[in-house]
């Protein structure tokens, strides 16, 4: 392929916002493996190594390791569309002078709205209901058909009390709830924030979160403190009618235990936007709890149209500024550029 300009590499299509950005400064390949079907490893190598690529803007499963970093040698900017960056070698990129951007922010509001779609799913018992009307089984009103259990007036425990995690506190406001969270130091300005919408917070341990609360909602980026941090001991500390709800990584959850813990009826309910293995194989003995104990959804928290376009263009916009010895504005790794 004929190189007259920078060179920006994607994985695979994003929402047109971004690849226009990106179209005014470079040529631009999107790999057109469909929404389905992530290229590999080696496909990504090999692609990027052909392009002599300048800019990768890759996703949450694409490995971006050192083989990949060292693909082509003019690469000098990764971005990805997503906040977490736990696929990207940060430490290698660091060692080839590569600057590393993600899309914090814009999406916290989003996966918010999921975090309480998927409580109220699951404690109104909804997929369940749907498969009642849906199977034939609806006949009549029946005093104790699909029951399920009250969101409000809960306590709500937030592992994790970032952006994420307070957008999730804020929403329990109108459902009336107490929110206690662990954070590794206490958030006084983000629980005068939610104070102030009249939201009763507390900073606690992990072990005293699962034994409070009624519903728990796991928030924390994965990192090597975060990766298995919810296994069978924690389990049988909550209550056994409590409902789990995970959006943030599948690791953090151990899921051989999660299975064990439903099976030992430890914990009553699960929601799941994110899985380990992920995606989840649809023969995953996990899902045979669903979908009356346990809904999953593939890996959605933010995905809404405009949520999306923007996330397309702040990944697009942090390699344009690379190109123009900029700052990144969303920047994880910030090597000095190479003009200066
Ligand atoms: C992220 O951006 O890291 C979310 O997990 C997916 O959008």
């Amino acid at each position: 392929m004929p190189k007259n300009e920078a060179v920006v590499y994607i994985t695979r299509k994003i929402p047109d916002p971004g690849i226009e950005i990106l179209e005014s400064v470079a040529d631009v390949y999107v790999n057109d493996c469909g929404p389905q079907n992530p290229p590999s490893k080696t496909e990504i190598i090999e692609d990027v190594t052909e392009l002599e690529a300048d800019g990768l803007l890759c996703m949450l499963p694409d490995e971006i390791d050192r083989d990949v970093l060292t693909a082509s040698p003019d690469l000098e900017v990764v971005s990805t569309l997503s906040v977490g960056f736990d696929h990207i070698d940060l430490e290698a990129a660091n060692d080839y002078g590569i600057a590393v951007g993600h899309t914090p922010g814009v999406l916290s509001e989003t996966c918010a709205d999921l975090v309480w779609a998927l409580v109220l799913a699951t404690a109104r018992r909804i997929v369940e209901g749907y498969r009642f009307v849906t199977d034939g089984e609806w006949k009549t009103w029946a005093p104790e058909a699909i029951v399920g259990q009250d969101v409000y007036g809960s306590t709500l425990g937030i592992i994790g009390l970032g952006k994420i995690g307070t957008a999730v506190a804020k929403r329990g406001a109108g459902f009336d709830i107490d929110v206690c969270y662990t954070a590794r130091s206490r958030k006084p300005e983000r629980e005068a924030e939610l104070e102030e919408l009249g939201v009763e917070v507390t900073h606690v341990s992990l072990d005293e979160l699962l034994r409070r609360s009624d519903l728990v909602s796991v928030n924390v980026p994965l990192t090597d403190e975060t990766e298995g941090l919810l296994g069978r001991r924690e389990f049988q500390q909550m209550d056994d009618d409590a409902l789990l709800v995970n959006t943030s990584r599948g690791e953090v959850i151990q899921t051989d235990a999660l299975y064990e813990a439903l099976a030992a009826d430890e914990i009553s309910r699960v929601c799941l936007d994110v899985t380990d293995p992920e995606p989840l194989p649809p023969t995953h003995r996990l899902l045979e709890f669903a979908p009356d104990r346990l809904i999953v959804t593939p890996h959605i928290g933010s995905s809404s149209v405009p949520t999306r376009n923007k996330m397309a263009e702040m990944a697009a916009e942090n390699i344009v500024a690379r190109f123009r010895d900029e700052q990144l504005p969303n920047a994880v790794v910030s090597p000095p550029n190479p003009g200066v």
